[in-house]
């Protein structure tokens, strides 16, 4: 059970496949979030607990790792308190270095993925306190949680997570900005500006979406012939590029492969010769993009096939094989701004493939066993 979402929603509604409905359902469903987040008096309590914590980790599995990871970047860039962030599976790493006074923010879609549930349980034995990010109502997670934020995403079927990521990043964003105003570290106007561009997240999703729709399908088809990718970025990039790997991997079997565009020239750059994809996730960050474009001259100096999601008017643009423009906004926003082009070359890459995006081989929606 989600929130304050009729079963209808569930249905195809004209759509070829569930994924490119919910894709096209996130300018409604990042609103529906936020419009949740703004009256929700959890919220100040979970700030609060933030702000009395010892140590904030952050965990989740698959998309919902990416936007933990997410969180860490902002939160310890905006309110100046590192964050941890680790993939649920592997919380054994952290647990010995956990107390009472220890906050763990755990990220899951559904509420009940096993790995989540388990960092959960131990890191609350150990005195943490739990605060999760889930779209199910009273699921597991939740129920053994301090405290619950929920998205309002609706029901997700297609098995590779879309508006779940939109959403998770949007309610998270907003949780850093409000944590970042509360410690005093985050300057006014820059907690202003971000929460403007918070409260028009459906319009740049929905600009994301329209500027997208198009090259997505043409450099669907270029990418799709490929069997390997790299998808790379810098800083808040990072964990977008890695979902947008992740979901071409899960839905068109292409394998891809994200890290920091930094590590190029220590391994992965070997790999490249003429016709090679690299995605680039350029964030609306002037620093970073003067690294990026360093990174992207030495992609195309081995000929890579180079495809750039960028702010508009991005310096990169020139040196890029195909740019593909996304709205202007603060750097925090990138999940919300430049995932929709990756989600849809997924999506496109798979039905030119001719397999069915909703059922990746393999897979499972939700998975409740170690
Ligand atoms: C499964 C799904 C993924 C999802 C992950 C975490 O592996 O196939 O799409 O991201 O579980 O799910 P959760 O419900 O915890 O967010």
């Amino acid at each position: 059970r989600t929130v304050e979402w009729s079963l209808s929603e569930a249905e195809k509604s004209g759509y070829p496949h569930f994924m490119l409905k919910e894709i096209y359902e996130q300018p409604r469903a990042v609103m529906e979030t936020l419009y949740g987040a703004l009256n929700d008096q959890l919220i100040p309590e979970a700030v609060k607990l933030l702000i009395d914590a010892g140590k904030i980790y952050v965990t989740g599995a698959g998309t919902s790792f990416h936007a933990a990871e997410h969180f860490s970047i902002t939160g310890t860039k905006l309110a100046g308190k590192p964050i941890i962030s680790f993939i649920s599976s592997e919380y054994d790493t952290y647990l010995p270095a956990t107390s009472e006074g220890d906050v763990l923010i755990v990220v899951s879609q559904s509420g009940e993925t096993m790995d989540s549930l388990k960092a959960l349980r131990a890191f609350k034995r150990r005195g943490a306190r739990i605060i999760s990010v889930s779209n199910v109502i009273d699921s597991a997670i939740p129920r053994e949680s301090h405290i619950t934020l929920y998205t309002r995403a609706g029901p997700e079927i297609g098995v590779a997570a879309t508006k779940t990521f939109t959403t998770q990043t949007t309610l998270l964003t907003y949780l850093a900005v409000r944590l970042g105003e509360a410690v005093g570290r985050l300057d006014v106007g820059e907690g202003k500006e971000i929460l403007g561009n918070i409260g028009s997240a459906g319009s740049l999703v929905k600009e994301a979406l329209e500027s997208a729709e198009k090259l997505a399908k043409k450099l669907a088809t270029a990418i799709s012939r490929s069997s390997s990718a790299y998808y790379l970025s810098r800083g808040v990039g990072v964990p977008v590029a890695k979902e947008g790997a992740l979901k071409i991997k899960e839905v068109a079997y292409v394998h891809a492969e994200s890290y920091p565009a930094g590590e190029s020239k220590h391994g992965p750059i070997a790999l490249v010769e003429n016709s090679f994809p690299v995605v680039f996730v350029i964030p609306n960050d002037s620093y970073l993009e003067a690294l990026l474009l360093g990174n992207i001259e030495e992609m195309k100096a081995r000929g890579a096939y180079v495809v750039g999601v960028g702010p508009e008017g991005s310096r990169t643009m020139e040196l890029l094989n195909e740019f593909i423009p996304v709205p202007k906004a603060h750097w925090a926003l990138t999940p919300v701004t430049h995932t929709v082009p990756l989600q849809l070359l997924a999506y496109y890459a798979a039905v030119e493939k001719g397999f069915d995006p909703d059922k990746p081989r393999n897979l499972a929606k939700t998975v409740t066993v170690e």
